[in-house]
């Protein structure tokens, strides 16, 4: 059940509107309302039931307060029209802060139109960077990062970016509510996930596609999928509706190793990465996810914003190189203990950590 709302003192407003927002809010949203009342507002970015209300079902969100239904449309449309109906809604319930998570236009819309009102901004996930400036990702972030009050980092790598863009005021370490998420979830999954299709432990591979780089540039879409289709296990991949769309269009159809399947709910989705021989990604949380989960990572990009999953030789980074994306599934790590990445991502404990510090901090009043 959903907790209940304390109803004095301090107002949150937070934006979510895309799926990876949805499992980061869960564990802060519960920790927030222990504290302060909560307007949770969906800007609609992801609107099929399958990215979205399911999502909202297994991890026990609350209904949003307001959902503003953007839905999808060119990034300066999507960006420009959720400003508009989010900053309404900013007028209307006066925040005193606004949370944002990640780097989706849903985050930029939320971060700018909140700093343009100055009302102060917490950013979950700040400071990850990519260094590629061509992912629209890359520029979301950044730029939220530039406008927020609150700098809520989920390593000490993201804490060391921030610093060489001169920003150190209002940063934490408060570790990565990602991982609240698998370590609340993982045993339930256990339990109950029904995944669409179901292998035996490490006898499959799952993947997932849908970067803009990946997706959008024909070429390098028929590449990465015809060298999954020939991979020697049997390949999952809930498939992304940007990846779906392009696909049909192009007429790729799954053959060979490859299986293509509706998008996992969570649930489905952590057992499916744990149950992995590899996961074979462009998504950056999943990087995270089966690193988590002992799960060896095969990312195919040519940078990550999760570092430490590279330097623990957990994670590869491929590109769409078909070459490079076999050699990398010759020589897989087996699987690796959990425990380096408890270490480097809290153990659980952020979401806790980033409900306190927002209380304090505003106790304090703003600055
Ligand atoms: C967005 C985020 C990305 C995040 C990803 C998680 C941006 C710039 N990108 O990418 O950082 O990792 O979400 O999934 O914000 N669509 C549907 N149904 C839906 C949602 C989307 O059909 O429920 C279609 C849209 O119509 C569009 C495409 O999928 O054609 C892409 O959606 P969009 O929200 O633009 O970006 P994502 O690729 O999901």
């Amino acid at each position: 059940m959903p907790s209940p709302q304390r109803r004095a003192g301090k107002t949150v407003l937070t934006v979510v509107g895309a799926r990876p927002q949805f499992v980061k809010a869960a564990p802060v949203s519960r920790a927030l309302r222990r504290r302060m009342r909560e307007v949770l507002v969906h800007t609609g970015q992801h609107y099929d039931h399958e990215m979205s209300a399911s999502f909202f079902e297994q991890l026990d969100i609350p209904a949003p307060d307001r959902d503003l239904g953007i839905g999808s449309g060119s990034h300066g449309a999507m960006t420009g029209r959720m400003m508009e109906a989010l900053e309404a809604v900013m007028v209307e319930t006066r925040p005193d802060l606004v949370m944002v998570y990640g780097d989706t236009n849903s985050t930029l819309a939320g971060a700018l139109a909140a700093a343009k009102l100055h009302i102060p901004v917490a950013h979950v996930e700040a400071g990850l960077r990519s260094f590629d400036m061509r992912m629209p990702e890359e520029v979301n972030r950044r730029l939220t990062d530039h406008v927020s009050s609150l700098l809520l980092c989920p390593t000490t790598a993201a804490v060391k970016n921030l610093r060489r863009e001169g920003i150190t005021r209002g940063v934490v370490n408060a570790g990565d509510v990602m991982m609240d998420a698998v370590l609340e979830n993982l045993a339930r999954a256990r339990r109950s996930a029904k995944p669409e299709v179901v292998l035996p432990p490490r006898g499959f591979f799952v993947a997932t596609l849908h970067r803009q780089e990946n997706v959008d540039d024909d070429r390098r879409l028929r590449d990465i999928l015809e060298t999954l289709a020939g991979l020697p296990l049997p390949v999952l991949m809930p498939l992304h509706p940007r990846t779906r769309k392009r696909a049909e269009a192009l007429g790729l159809s799954p053959h060979g190793s490859l299986r293509f399947l509706r998008p996992a709910p969570y649930l489905e989705m952590l057992l499916l990465t744990s149950d992995a021989r590899a996961v074979l990604t462009d998504s950056g949380g999943l990087q995270k996810e089966a690193f988590i989960l002992g799960t060896p990572c095969v990312t195919m990009r040519g940078s990550t914003e999760w570092v430490e999953t590279v330097r623990a030789g957990a994670n590869r980074l491929v590109g769409a190189s078909p070459a490079k994306i076999r050699a990398a599934v010759r020589a897989l790590p087996s699987r690796m203990p959990t425990s380096a990445a408890r270490r480097l991502y809290g153990g659980g404990r952020a979401a806790a950590k980033i409900a306190s510090v927002i209380e304090r901090w505003l106790a304090r009043g703003r600055k």
